[in-house]
């Protein structure tokens, strides 16, 4: 069976990234993503009320690692590896069938730059190359076209779309599944 059990954490590297592990230190750059508007419209998630969850939720991914449970990377700038400004993982894992939901943000001050498209090849080759993931899916808001062309660019098609299945503040929202199968199995 499929496991998500590393030695020691996986760091990546692109041409400009470093993709790392989740810290403490991230939590006042993780708020300030998860409460800012222009990120967070399209990810119908709570946002948090203030650091200590942040901080919460962090130590949730660094257990899920060490648990084996999801692999989620902080990215950062190679010239500012400390500083996080998006993430890219895998946050949802269904083991037995070799498949992954894989998730990415980034600051708005970062957009359009081509970050994400080299955090996602990186990741989604990770994914297939190393941990041997049979297919990756992703699920977006039917309104995030920026997330709905990044998923087309790299290969991802659509493959459901299911009605109202996901309740968030008082309202039955559509999803759309993107899928993308390892191209080597
Ligand atoms: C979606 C998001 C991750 C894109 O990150 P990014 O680093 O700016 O994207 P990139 O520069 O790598 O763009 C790659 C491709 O994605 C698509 N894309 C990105 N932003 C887009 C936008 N605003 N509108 C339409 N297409 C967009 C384009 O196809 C683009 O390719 P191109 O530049 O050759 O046209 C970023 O806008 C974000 O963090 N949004 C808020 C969080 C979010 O919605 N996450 C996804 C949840 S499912």
């Amino acid at each position: 069976m499929l496991t998500l059990n590393f030695t020691k954490f996986p760091i990546l590297e692109t041409e400009r990234l470093i993709l790392r592990e989740h810290d403490l230190a991230d939590a006042e750059a993780l708020f300030a993503m998860r409460t800012n508007e222009t990120v967070m419209k399209y990810i119908d998630r709570e946002r948090p009320k203030d650091i200590f969850e942040i901080k919460d939720f962090i130590s949730r991914f660094r257990n899920g690692y060490e648990n084996g449970d999801n692999l989620a990377w902080v990215i950062a700038l190679k010239e500012n590896p400390k500083q996080m400004i998006g993430s890219v993982g895998y946050w949802r894992t269904d083991f037995a069938n070799h498949r992954a939901e894989i998730g990415y943000m980034l600051h708005p001050d970062y957009w359009r730059k081509g970050i994400i498209s080299e955090a996602l090849k990186k990741s989604i080759a990770f994914g297939f190359e190393v941990v041997n993931l049979h297919t990756i899916s992703a699920n977006i808001n039917v309104e995030n076209d920026a997330s709905r062309q990044m998923l087309i660019k790299h290969g991802f098609v659509k493959e459901a779309h299911f009605k109202q299945d996901y309740y968030f503040k008082g309202k039955f929202l559509d999803s759309e599944i993107y899928g993308l199968i390892n191209p080597d199995h």
